[in-house]
């Protein structure tokens, strides 16, 4: 029995990358540490709670003396790192949280496992979960590959570009033994309502203005998140050490596309006439450093792991919705208290 842990597994992506590990791997004990801020919840990892091998942890990745009591008693092999602050617009109000745990919180997990790995480094991996927004903005052409100078815009970029230049100094300097990622856009169940996806859904099925930023032309690559966590596991079974891969769903939709497209799906869901929720589309004041596109070139991680999204985007697209029909009073439940008074804030 191995024990691996997970940091961030009640988020949205952590969620479904725990529920892979714990129901693929018995071999592994999953170990599932998150602080549960406002973007954790418990709820996403029900069906999973009382699985034999699966242990949930509440604690802080900031808090290094708990890190350490941890590691020492659990002996961890294998660390998958999603614990973040994910939300770009969060990190323009708030960027010193974003420092914190981004930054300082990857670090004290680093320092953490070189101290218990003790430079043998043999059967351990370290595989930090990032963005591909580290690389900046994309004009009309182009991909992000592997080898894209990192040019971070946004304080959630920047601290994450931080992290991971981190990540990949422990590798070159202590010989850690690492593999990082740097995904597109995730959409699926248990998506917080704050990102675009989910949060049009739920204005949709409350009649509520959808909030496109400027022009609607931003362009982004977007991935389902089940796609995504198949892809972590291959890399951290698979992937080479000291290496970075790519994840992207090769599917490229400006955002006023994606959000018609969501509106006719989502007209034909909830029975009602043809157009209906594109009257609710209302272009807002853009926010700051908005990068224009993102592309993936994903080449690396199909050619040498042989992974590729097993949905397409209407498909995909279609579960989601589907999940959040059949689950309002998880929608409820994060979207009462605390999230009023955000909303409101935000788009004021
Ligand atoms: N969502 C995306 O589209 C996307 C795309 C590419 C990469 N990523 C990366 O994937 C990871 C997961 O993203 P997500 O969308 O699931 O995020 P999320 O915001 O849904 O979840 C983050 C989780 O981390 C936990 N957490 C936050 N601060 C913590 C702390 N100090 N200590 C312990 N736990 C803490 C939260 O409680 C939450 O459960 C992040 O590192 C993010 O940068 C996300």
């Amino acid at each position: 029995m191995k024990n691996i842990l997970i940091t961030g597994g009640a988020g949205f992506i952590g969620s479904h990358v725990v529920r892979r590990f714990v129901n693929q791997y018995p071999n592994y004990h999953v170990f599932n540490l998150d602080a549960l801020t406002y973007a954790g919840n418990l709820e996403n990892i029900k069906d999973i709670e009382n699985k034999p091998n699966y242990t949930f942890v509440k604690g802080d990745i900031l808090d290094e003396a708990f890190l350490e009591e941890l590691f020492a008693k659990y002996q961890f092999e294998g660390v998958l790192h999603l614990a973040a602050e994910s939300h770009v617009d969060r990190s323009i109000t708030d960027p010193l949280a974003f420092v914190k745990t981004n930054v300082i919180g990857t670090m004290n997990l680093l320092n953490v496992a070189k101290k218990q790995w003790k430079d043998d480094f043999v059967g351990k991996r370290f595989y930090h979960i990032s963005t591909d927004e580290v690389y900046g903005s994309l004009g009309a052409t182009g991909l992000f590959t592997e080898t894209t100078a990192y040019d971070p815009n946004s304080p959630y970029s920047a601290s994450k570009a931080a992290s991971d230049h981190f990540v990949r100094a422990y590798g070159e300097t202590y010989g850690l033994p690492y593999v990082i990622t740097n995904c597109s856009n995730n959409y699926g169940p248990n998506h917080f309502p704050e990102k675009l996806i989910p949060l049009f859904i739920h204005n949709i099925i409350e009649k509520k203005p959808l909030p496109v930023y400027g022009d609607g032309k931003y362009t982004r690559d977007w991935l389902f998140v089940e796609d995504h966590a198949v892809a972590i596991d291959l890399v951290f079974h698979e992937g080479k050490n000291h290496e970075t891969y790519n994840i992207g769903g090769f599917n490229e939709w400006q955002n006023i596309d994606l959000v018609k497209l969501l509106c006719q799906q989502m007209d034909a869901k909830l029975g009602r006439a043809v157009g209906e929720s594109e009257k609710l589309i209302s272009y807002v004041k853009d926010r700051p450093g908005h990068d224009l596109r993102y592309a993936i070139d994903a080449s690396k991680i199909n050619k040498e792991l042989g992974w590729k999204p097993s949905v397409t985007f209407e498909q995909g697209l279609e579960k989601t919705i589907d999940w959040y029909l059949s689950n309002e009073e998880w929608l409820k439940n994060v979207t009462s208290g605390d999230y009023q008074k955000y909303y409101k804030e935000q788009y004021k």
